[in-house]
């Protein structure tokens, strides 16, 4: 996600700034910019496409662009490619607001419209020229000051904001707002900072006011004053940061694993928020309206790795909820079998990175053949986004961690969106169940919060597996797709041997490699299957298998057959693989740790596999 930072004091500012911007680099960005005001003139900006060395060159290192007071940002786009005109800060017309913000303005589209109907002309793409052309017009509309300005914008916006901004009004001011979007102010000496981590400010300061929800900020003369929503000050103390600069990067969590797995609920929310309007799923930015999803017939879904199997969950989904056949592949097998692929047929290509070489050229060959492509990616302009005829962007933000999480779950999203629409497209969901749907996935970041609570068990289950050699997964329907990843976790992050297994399939030859003690984790999560999964549990056990359930509150009965059980919250079966992966991320992150390997950067994998 975005990374914003700001400076008021007595030094120059656009050398803290940058150095600022360079701490927050492993946050991952696009493009990024600074503005610095020095005394009553006009704000100067500077801003640079691709890395921020870009900009250290720009500005010699910040020596050419002076001023005491100032604001920058590193980009990770969301609205509109990765470009300079789009990079921030952005500024209104007359340069009298000049603003950087990490969030997103849901409502963008009907605030463009109302300031262009006020004669605003807009030159990005970004929902962040919107907001910044929105406080000027509060500002001008009813002559009131900054804070006030702020925050009739904040009553009219509908988002997530970590905003600062400076007006030509004001020399050596700067203004701050906040919802959701983290947000530091700190202080020392006559020096005042913001940023949206604290690693930028760690060099500086140790002494910090954590600003909270919908509240506003002051920074002058060295003095930090917060005001609420009604305008007026809210009194706090400072909180003294004792974190070192790394833990700082991981927010105090140990791995970025952690971390990403903690940012689950937020990130379901604001993926689906970016297709929920209104009470209705609107996919039309995707390229799928009513009329595009009638056509569909068939899907075929094509992805590498954990996105294989969002493909394999999207198989169950989508087949149940809308009757539409679904074939998922894996992208390097797809490439090389001549699919039989026409202009009557719909594939979607679903990758994290957007980079992944085998997908890529999977998305080239399905082109070629006539088909309609849509991307479901993380990364906006990335190589499979341009490729693909429609995009649907999944709203992670920088996933650090090789071993997926986050952008697994949100790509989850993407499918349930996908297939609630096309089921109720295709007649198969009437209203009442469409608004059922609805409300369950809305409902999925608070469960997973309530399956992370209990995260100390999941640590204490898997310290008894450490030096476990082979672990089996099993489970039927969409309980085996589940398995398939929470496999692949644990085989990537704690180098155990593992396999997941249809339940089913086992007597067919698995089973011959069921011996004591072997641990064998099952997911029971779809009522209809329940009774058949316990009877291969019960087959397992037989021969010694020591077992392990992932189930839903209430079955408490299966505590009679089985060693060890987790418990997750009831959804939607259709959406359970949201909450059914979660216990199973953390089986392999506390497992690696366990087995003291570096979570993050397991041996011989990249994040992205860019070559075939
Ligand atoms: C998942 O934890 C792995 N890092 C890997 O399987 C990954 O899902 C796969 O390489 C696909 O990557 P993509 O989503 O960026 O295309």
């Amino acid at each position: 996600m975005c990374g914003i930072v700001g400076y008021v004091g007595k030094n120059q500012a656009a050398p803290i700034l940058l150095d600022g911007l360079s701490k927050l680099e492993y946050r991952g960005y696009d493009s990024a910019g600074i503005a610095i005001r020095d005394g009553e003139k006009e704000a100067e900006v500077v801003k640079a496409k691709g890395k921020l060395i870009n900009l250290y060159e720009k500005t010699n290192n910040g020596n050419d662009v002076k001023g005491h007071c100032g604001i920058g940002h590193t980009r990770w786009a969301t609205h509109g490619e990765p470009s300079e005109i789009n990079a921030h800060p952005h500024v209104s017309d007359d340069m009298n607001v000049v603003a950087v913000h990490n969030g997103i303005i849901e409502n963008y589209q009907e605030l463009k419209d109302k300031l262009i109907r006020k004669g605003y002309e807009l030159y990005s793409e970004t929902d962040t020229e919107i907001l910044t052309k929105l406080v000027d017009y509060y500002y001008k509309k009813y002559k009131v000051g900054p804070i006030d300005a702020i925050a009739k914008t904040m009553v009219r916006v509908r988002g997530t904001y970590a905003l600062a901004v400076m007006f030509k009004d004001y020399p050596d001011e700067i203004y701050v707002a906040r919802k959701d979007s983290p947000l530091i102010l700190g202080v020392a000496d006559s020096d005042c900072f913001l940023a949206s981590d604290v690693p930028a400010i760690l060099k500086y300061t140790r002494n910090v006011y954590y600003i909270d929800n919908l509240e506003m900020a002051r920074m002058h003369d060295g003095k930090i004053d917060i005001y609420n929503l009604d305008g007026d000050i809210v009194p706090k103390d400072t909180t003294e940061i004792t974190w070192d600069a790394e833990a700082a990067e991981k927010g105090g969590y140990e791995h970025f694993m952690m971390k990403e797995i903690h940012e689950q609920p937020k990130i379901i929310a604001d993926t689906f928020n970016s297709v929920y309007k209104d009470g209705k799923i609107n996919l039309s930015e995707v390229g799928l309206t009513d009329e595009e999803m009638e056509k569909i017939k068939k899907i075929e879904i094509v992805a590498c790795g954990s996105a294989y199997h969002v493909g394999m969950v999207a198989q169950y989904v989508i087949e149940d909820l809308c009757r539409v056949p679904v074939r998922v592949e894996l992208a390097s097998e797809f490439r090389y079998r001549k699919p039989l692929l026409t202009d009557e047929d719909f594939v979607i290509a679903i990758s994290q990175s957007g980079e992944t070489e085998d997908t890529k050229k999977a998305v080239v060959e399905a082109k070629e053949l006539g088909a309609n492509t849509l991307a479901i990616v993380n990364v906006v302009g990335s190589s499979i986004a341009r490729e693909a005829d429609n995009v649907f962007y999944t709203l992670a933000g920088p996933e650090i961690s090789v071993a997926t999480t986050k952008a697994y779950s949100a790509q989850l999203i993407a499918i349930y969106a996908i297939a609630v629409e096309l089921g109720r497209v295709k007649g198969l969901i009437d209203d009442a169940m469409y608004k059922h749907y609805i409300e369950e996935i809305q409902a999925l970041p608070d469960k997973i919060e309530k399956i992370i609570e209990n995260k100390e068990r999941i640590q204490w289950i898997a310290n008894k597996f450490a030096y476990s050699k082979d672990v089996f997964f099993i489970g039927r329907g969409l309980d085996y797709a589940i398995c398939l990843e929470g496999s692949l976790k644990m085989k990537e992050i704690s180098y155990i041997h593992s396999e997941a297994y249809a339940a089913g399939e086992l007597k067919h030859g698995p089973i011959a490699l069921i011996d004591d003690g072997i641990l064998v984790i099952s997911c029971l999560t779809q009522e209809g299957l329940y009774e058949k999964t316990t009877s291969n549990m019960t087959e397992v056990k037989a021969r010694g298998a020591v077992l392990l359930a992932v189930t839903t509150y209430g079955h408490y009965n299966i505590e009679d057959n089985v060693n060890y059980v987790t418990y997750i919250p009831k959804a939607d079966e259709h959406f359970m693989a949201s909450l059914a992966v979660v216990p199973l991320q953390l089986m392999g992150y506390y497992l690696s740790v366990a087995r003291g390997i570096d979570v993050d950067k397991p041996k011989n994998l990249a994040k992205s596999v860019t070559v075939e």
